[in-house]
């Protein structure tokens, strides 16, 4: 494996993203929706880093497709336990790929009337999309690699790791 990025440069880009939505967000409070699972870690740094009152939630979208391929087909098999209607909602991704998932998942959280609906995405591959979404925050675009770590899986190994390692 090859090293992407490093704790350090991950860390300095969520601090920048924290401050941008920490300014945007100014005078509200933010209910941020993690996206299970590769999302969890992202989630617990950047919400530690926003200064603004934050409720955490966490929705499982299920792809089914083999491989690292989204077939496309999208199932919301854990829902959102908090009310969101009203609020000023950010889902929190670790990787935008197809844009599959996220435009389902925009979807289906839009239905609940929040006040505002925004995606932070830590990862970003625009080369890889077969539907059309741009996330509002983006912490590193990059080519069309295999990365595990930072929440990342392959086959459910490598998520602890600190950095992000493109898989050869
Ligand atoms: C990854 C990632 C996104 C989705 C992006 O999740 O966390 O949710 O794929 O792909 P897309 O843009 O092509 O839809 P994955 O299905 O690997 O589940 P995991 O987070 O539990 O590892």
């Amino acid at each position: 494996m090859r090293l992407l990025f490093s704790e350090k440069q991950i860390q300095q880009r969520i601090g920048a993203l924290a401050r941008q939505i920490t300014k945007d967000y100014s005078g509200r409070e933010i209910i941020l929706v993690g996206v299970l699972k590769g999302a969890f870690v992202f989630l617990a740094d950047l919400s530690r880093r926003i200064k603004r009152p934050v409720k955490i939630d966490f929705v499982r979208a299920a792809s089914y497709g083999t491989g690292t391929c989204s077939s496309g087909k999208v199932n919301l098999t854990k829902q959102p336990e908090l009310s969101l209607k009203g609020k000023d909602v950010v889902i929190v991704e670790d990787i935008i790929d197809t844009g599959v998932t996220l435009r389902f998942l925009h979807r289906c959280l839009k239905a609940r009337r929040p006040r505002s609906l925004t995606v932070v995405t830590l990862l970003d591959k625009p080369s890889r999309r077969k539907v059309r979404f741009r996330a509002d925050y983006i912490g590193f675009e990059i080519p069309d690699y295999f990365v595990v770590g930072y929440g990342l899986d392959c086959a459910e190994e490598h998520r602890n790791l600190r950095g992000i390692y493109i898989v050869k």
